[in-house]
């Protein structure tokens, strides 16, 4: 399958020490900048939550694969999916995806879905089988093999509004799960455009999972993810 090379993918050099020391030193002067100007009260529940005490909890939400509910929508945009070494390609096409996000999909034998628009990659989701680590709540999600996460969905913002995100996974649910296996996602309360994506397809809150992070190192699981209806 011929692919684009996308920016930021294996073409580009690494970053030099010089490099990251310059991102850490812009990272440090962005957080300064965000404080600065605050009242302490506020300054102290920052750090509060940064230092001592950070809750942080995602809506887990799912379907059975053969449930999935197709939108009617004929643009000419093809889905299609990334195995195995393909999927080092996709490094730099979104924003939130990272190195460490990639090595951890090719161990785990995750599938990339991604739509085109002719040579421009308009969208790309991931697919993730069995256990899996969540970055978010910083640990692992034990789940069976039949379960299929679904994590990192990017839309191009100029392809935003087509429905894209709901095409990918409802492709990926008739076309590669088998009808009885689960598909599910975790989802930030705040993201509306996630939410109302998956319930478009027919997926239905199932639970929710979340960490308690203490003093920065210590990591409580809280929630649960619930089971296929
Ligand atoms: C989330 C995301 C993938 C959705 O992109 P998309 O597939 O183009 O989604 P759409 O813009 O077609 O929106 C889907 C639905 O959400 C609704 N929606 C979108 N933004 C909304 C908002 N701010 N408030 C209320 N509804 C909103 C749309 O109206 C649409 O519903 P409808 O068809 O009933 O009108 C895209 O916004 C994105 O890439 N965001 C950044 C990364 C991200 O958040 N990824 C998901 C992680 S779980």
């Amino acid at each position: 399958m011929g692919l684009v090379e996308f920016p930021g993918g294996p073409g580009h050099p690494p970053a030099s020490k010089m490099t990251t020391y310059h991102h850490l030193l812009d990272a440090w002067k962005r957080k300064w900048a965000l404080v600065r100007d605050r009242p302490l009260r506020e300054v102290l529940v920052l750090l509060w939550r940064k230092l001592v005490y950070r809750r942080v909890e995602m809506g887990s939400y799912g379907v059975r694969a053969g449930d999935s509910q197709a939108l009617a929508v004929d643009d000419g945009l093809e889905v299609s999916f990334l195995h195995g070494d393909e999927v080092e390609r996709m490094l730099g096409t979104s924003p939130h995806l990272t190195r460490e996000d990639i090595e951890r999909f090719r161990a785990s034998d995750s599938v990339c879905i991604v739509v085109r628009d002719g040579q421009e990659l308009a969208a790309n989701s991931w697919m993730s089988p069995g256990d899996v680590y969540v970055t978010e709540l910083r640990r692992t999600v034990q789940a069976p093999s039949t379960s299929h996460l679904s994590s990192r969905t990017w839309v191009e913002p100029d392809y935003r509004g087509r429905g894209l995100m709901s095409r990918m996974i409802h492709a990926y649910s008739t076309r590669v799960a088998a009808p009885d296996d689960e598909i599910w996602g975790l989802v930030y309360d705040w993201n509306v455009a996630s939410v109302r994506s998956l319930e478009k397809i027919g997926w239905e809150p199932r639970g929710c999972l979340g960490t308690i992070f203490l003093f920065g190192f210590l990591k409580i699981p809280v929630g649960r993810r619930g089971s296929p209806a």
